[in-house]
């Protein structure tokens, strides 16, 4: 079993993402409803965030709830933002300990009222942290997210604060919901499907990419470390030779 003295730390990712999935088949295993692998779910985000925390990660990225996730039954989407609610003002206590930040990507007006207040709340309780940044993607899709920077750009292009000839990648950059992180060096997905789902599309660009087996509830820190490792044991190149880099 892997563990968190195992992980180099000269080499730690600088942004990790993790589509987090398969609550929904760790339950049906267990003969229980989805929601009952939601409930399980959370221990992981909790496992996951004070591991990532420890190893001095400095950015985390967690998909909570997709765009396309609001076409669930109506239970299921419910429990999601109970879930949700609840688990916000359980941690941040333990977040304020670990001196995490928290913040949000997506379309939080869409979220039921109580869960956008309660992201507020702990949003600016933690606005103070210095440490890791974790994000939540609620009600995010990357379309949407491309779509919503376009407008914005089109519309300062008409009103001429913008001119067409200075819209390059930083432009773009500060106009999607992450304008506040760098792009992903890890992505990781739990549960054997090997898809984006609308997940950070411009941000991947140069991530590497890491799937495994492991329902979500079951993910634990041998998981994040063996991910972090194989990781570390890759080149990235960004479009050059292996020797230019050596
Ligand atoms: C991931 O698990 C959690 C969310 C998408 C909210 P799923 O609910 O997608 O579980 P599976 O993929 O159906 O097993
Ligand atoms: C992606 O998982 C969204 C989250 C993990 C929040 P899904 O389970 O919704 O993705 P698909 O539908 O299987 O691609
Ligand atoms: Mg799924």
């Amino acid at each position: 079993m892997y563990t968190l003295e195992d992980v180099d730390t000269d080499k730690l990712p600088k942004h990790v993402a993790v589509i987090m999935d398969g609550n929904g088949r760790w339950a049906k295993e267990r003969g229980r409803l989805r929601v009952f692998g939601h409930e399980n779910g959370v221990e992981a985000v909790r496992r996951t965030v004070e591991n990532c925390a420890k190893l001095q990660i400095q950015f985390l990225t967690l998909y909570a709830f997709s765009t396309e996730n609001w076409n669930r039954p109506k239970l299921e989407v419910e429990t999601l933002m109970k879930l949700l609610v609840a688990s916000l003002r359980k941690e941040v206590k333990t977040l304020n300990k670990n001196n995490i930040r928290l913040k949000t990507i997506g379309n939080i007006q869409s979220l039921p009222s109580k869960a956008q207040k309660e992201l507020s709340e702990v949003i600016s309780k933690t606005s103070k942290n210095s440490g890791m940044t974790l994000t939540l993607a609620l009600s995010y899709g990357s379309r949407e997210e491309i779509k919503s920077a376009v407008k914005d750009i089109a519309s300062k292009v008409k009103n001429n604060i913008i001119s067409p000839e200075n819209i390059d990648e930083t432009v773009i950059n500060t106009h999607l919901y992450t304008h506040f992180l760098p792009d992903v060096d890890l992505l990781i997905r739990t549960s054997g499907e090997q898809r984006i789902s609308n997940f950070l599309l411009w941000q991947i660009a140069y991530a590497e990419l890491y799937f495994n087996d492991v329902f979500w509830p079951d993910f634990s820190e041998h998981h994040l470390v063996e991910a972090i490792l194989s990781y570390q044991n890759r080149e990235r190149r960004f479009g050059k030779t292996s020797e230019q880099l050596n």
